[in-house]
């Protein structure tokens, strides 16, 4: 019998676990920064309501239909035709992530004890306050090899969740993590509102400049709504192949958005009033800049440093471990449903494995390391093939087969739970799938070599 999640509640708070990780955390503010402040807030929302939403629908629908592994899947529904491929393209881009993602996973675990024991902010002799945080930074990284410690402890720690299973394991950690990720966001944002100058942010989130929505805004934005609803990773099929019969895909795909998006706005919120306080807003919010630098030098101006920044990464490795178990998820399910692996053995060939190769991402980031691809470190190899190709050609097959090629009727019927729903929104949905995403979807793919 296949493990179903056992509540509404439960089904929801893993899905809202897997959607709500770093990328609200560093790329949302990041990409904010980059592409014009709260015109592409704007973008953004409607990228949600317009292409995530009917997304994640199709893969409920697919998931729930077919109640297998992101592959299986396909070759239940069709089992003639190759489109089992397509869940083939989510796995790999699922494992890769989740190889660099689990070194990521590791550094907010690291800087959450560093800030616990004050380490992280005793000042480097020689340097002001601000070079003192980045060149940490840069030598944890690329000098030490104390980031595979926590990686591993990391990897330990999704092992010991996942051997658990789907509702005892993944549900259980989910009901108990997500209140509490809400909880500590809620309390950044109080603080950071308290702020002296932090209109300033707020106004600079919130007030569209119309002017400044141009074509990579946009493009910028798709992207960032499909990393971030955690799209075409196979991590959706796999966990709608959990949801009981009864549940409402729709209600489902609303809330999770929704919350998704809360937890954007909030990082926003909490973001950019701070930084502008501190007069940082000069400095790069990218990437790992932003959680690993430009805040611990807010924490440092604010008044019990220590307290706010040991806070502030237990919420990232909360957000971080949500995540990651749900991509992890994608391969033991693959594993189990195809080779008819124990679950215990198929969590420990994934996490095995993944820390093999998460040794080596981390690695490549080392001074000097030998582990180049195309130019860039391992990790932002992976990085970018994953998320920039990956992805997008992944979502773009499910919604062609979802909206063109899956047996006839089957996306209404789950839709409405075989008519016992009301069809509101499906005809909206279904349009959506069928000629808006596919198109913008091809686009997004195509738009780095336009
Ligand atoms: N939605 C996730 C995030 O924003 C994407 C993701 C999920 C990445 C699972 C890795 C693992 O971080």
């Amino acid at each position: 019998m296949k493990a179903k999640f056992s509540s509404k509640i439960g089904l929801i708070a893993a899905t809202v676990g897997s959607a709500v990780g770093l990328g609200n955390v560093w790329r949302f503010p990041a990409e904010v920064q980059e592409n014009g402040g709260a015109a592409f807030l704007l973008v953004y929302v409607l990228c949600v309501i317009v292409l995530g939403i009917p997304v994640m629908l199709s893969e409920f629908s697919l998931g729930r239909a077919g109640g297998s592994d992101a592959v299986g899947t396909f070759k239940i529904l069709s089992p003639k035709r190759p489109w089992w491929l397509t869940g083939v393209i989510g796995l790999v881009a699922s494992y890769l992530i989740l190889c660099f993602y689990m070194v990521v996973a590791g550094w907010t675990l690291e800087y959450t004890v560093q800030s616990v024991t004050g380490e992280l902010y005793k000042p480097v002799e020689g340097m002001d306050l601000q070079g003192s945080f980045a060149s940490h930074m840069q030598d944890y990284i690329e000098g030490s090899y104390s980031p595979l410690i926590f990686t591993y402890i990391m990897i330990a720690l999704n092992l010991a969740i996942l051997v658990g299973g789907v509702s005892k394991g993944i549900e259980r950690i989910s009901n108990l993590l997500m209140p509490l990720l809400f909880l500590l966001l809620l309390i950044f944002c109080c603080v950071s509102l308290s702020l002296p100058g932090a209109s300033k942010g707020l106004s600079y989130f919130f007030n569209p400049d119309f002017s400044k929505i141009t074509p990579k805004v946009i493009i910028n934005a798709l992207g960032q709504a499909f990393f971030s609803l955690s799209l075409g990773m196979g991590i959706l099929i796999t966990y709608a192949a959990y949801y009981p019969k009864g549940a409402d895909l729709r209600k489902t795909a609303f809330t999770v958005s929704a919350l998704d998006l809360l937890v954007a706005v909030l990082m926003g919120i909490i973001i950019f009033p701070a930084v502008l306080s501190f007069g940082l807003e000069g400095e790069s919010l990218r990437g790992i800049t932003l959680v690993f630098v430009t805040l611990p030098e807010v924490f440092n101006n604010m008044s019990l440093t220590c307290l706010w920044s040991s806070l502030f990464f237990i919420t990232l490795s909360v957000a971080a471990i949500t995540s990651t178990i749900s991509i992890s998820e994608v391969s033991i399910a693959f594993l189990q449903d195809r080779f008819k692996m124990s679950r215990k053995k198929a969590c420990m060939l994934v996490l095995g494995s993944c820390a093999v190769f998460s040794t080596l991402c981390s690695l490549s980031l080392t001074r000097g390391s030998s582990l180049v691809i195309c130019g860039m470190p391992l990790f932002d190899f992976l990085d970018t093939v994953a998320t920039n190709i990956l992805l997008p050609v992944c979502s773009l097959f499910i919604c062609i087969y979802a909206g063109w090629i899956a047996p006839r009727g089957l996306m209404i019927s789950q839709l409405t739970n075989d008519g016992t729903l009301k069809g509101s929104l499906c005809g909206f949905i279904l349009f959506c799938i069928k000629y808006v995403a596919p198109p913008a979807i091809l686009i997004i793919l195509i738009s780095p070599y336009l």
